[in-house]
């Protein structure tokens, strides 16, 4: 007799984080149904199921009891750090999970996985308050006994193909780094993207109920500045020139960052710079049995 198939749905599998959670669940053993935008549906790897979806729009849990029903589990990594046209943070970031999210507890997919982020709490960011608005969704079902459901909050994420991970190692190259007065001293803690790839498998097969809440951190905690010298000494690269701007010339160029919102920088982007991004690594040590990997080793790209 065939095993059962251990269908694991995940939303935004062609993302940077999405990608990598597919490729461990895949080695595994699950099989997955890649939660895609349709115009990206045909980059998926073979074996690999495509589930057209759009995130600024099903927002009625019925859209999503097809999509999940035969699955075993749900991971969102669904998200963006500006708003584009027609791509409103608030269905991308809380609408649409929390029909998700219902949508699992209606069907009877008791773990959920959200990718969310590590923020300071009274953060006043639309980023924040849209992805806390999806934590208290996911935190009330499950409070409910209708889920089994964990949030993840990871600090930087770093690897192959992350966004930000090619902006701090372009930074990394410049002889001379600009740096807005309000980023100089909060900290990072990195999490190579592998780790929190490999904690969300794990996650998947642990027999106990999961934990509401995990921060997915790495093993060292770095000013920004300070990472991206870490990262030119890894280059091979001699050490950069700090050059601090004034709080008020870091926040004008962040204005002029918010007129064109296809790029990462904008005023948002410096608030949720400007606030330590640390947590306590032990949890997710304990889940993977290691600690989890130095985001440098490997870095000299
Ligand atoms: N990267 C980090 O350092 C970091 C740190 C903390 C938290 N996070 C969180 O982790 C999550 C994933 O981030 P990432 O770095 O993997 O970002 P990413 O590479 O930009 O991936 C985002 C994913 O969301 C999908 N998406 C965006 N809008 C959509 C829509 N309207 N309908 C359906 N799918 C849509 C994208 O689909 P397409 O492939 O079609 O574009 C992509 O698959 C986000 O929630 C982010 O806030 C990331």
């Amino acid at each position: 007799m065939n095993a059962p198939l251990r269908r694991v749905l995940v939303c935004g599998a062609q993302g940077f984080i999405g990608r990598h959670i597919v490729q461990a669940l895949r080695e595994a053993g699950f099989t997955v149904r890649a939660g895609v935008r349709v115009a990206s549906a045909s980059r998926l790897p073979g074996g690999v199921e495509p589930c057209p979806m759009d995130f600024a729009q099903d927002t009625r849990p019925e859209t999503w009891h097809v999509r999940v029903s035969d699955c075993e589990a749900v991971i969102n990594a669904v998200g963006v750090l500006r708003e584009q046209p027609g791509q409103s943070m608030d269905a991308i970031h809380h609408a649409v999970p929390a029909a998700l999210f219902s949508a699992c507890a209606n069907t009877g997919v008791r773990r959920v996985l959200q990718v969310s982020a590590l923020m300071p709490p009274d953060s006043r960011t639309r980023y924040a308050q849209s992805k806390r608005q999806a934590e208290a969704a996911l935190l009330a079902l499950r409070a409910e006994g209708r889920l089994d459901a964990c949030v993840l909050r990871p600090s930087v994420v770093f690897g192959e193909g992350g966004a930000s991970t090619a902006l701090f190692q372009r930074l990394a190259r410049l002889p001379w780094l600009p740096w807005p007065a309000q980023a100089v001293r909060p900290r990072i803690q990195p999490i190579r993207v592998e780790d929190l790839a490999a904690a969300c498998a794990r996650l998947l097969t642990v027999p106990e109920s999961l934990p509401a809440t995990l921060d997915l951190v790495g093993p060292e905690r770095f000013t920004l500045p300070d990472f991206i010298a870490a990262l030119r000494q890894a280059q091979g690269r001699r050490p950069a020139q700090l050059l601090v701007l004034p709080a008020a010339l870091g926040a004008a160029s962040a204005r002029m960052g918010d007129l064109c919102p296809s790029q990462p920088w904008g005023s948002e982007t410096l608030a949720l710079l400007g606030a330590d991004n640390i947590a306590d690594a032990a949890p997710l040590q304990a889940l993977l049995g290691r600690t989890p990997r130095s985001v440098l080793e490997g870095a000299a790209a």
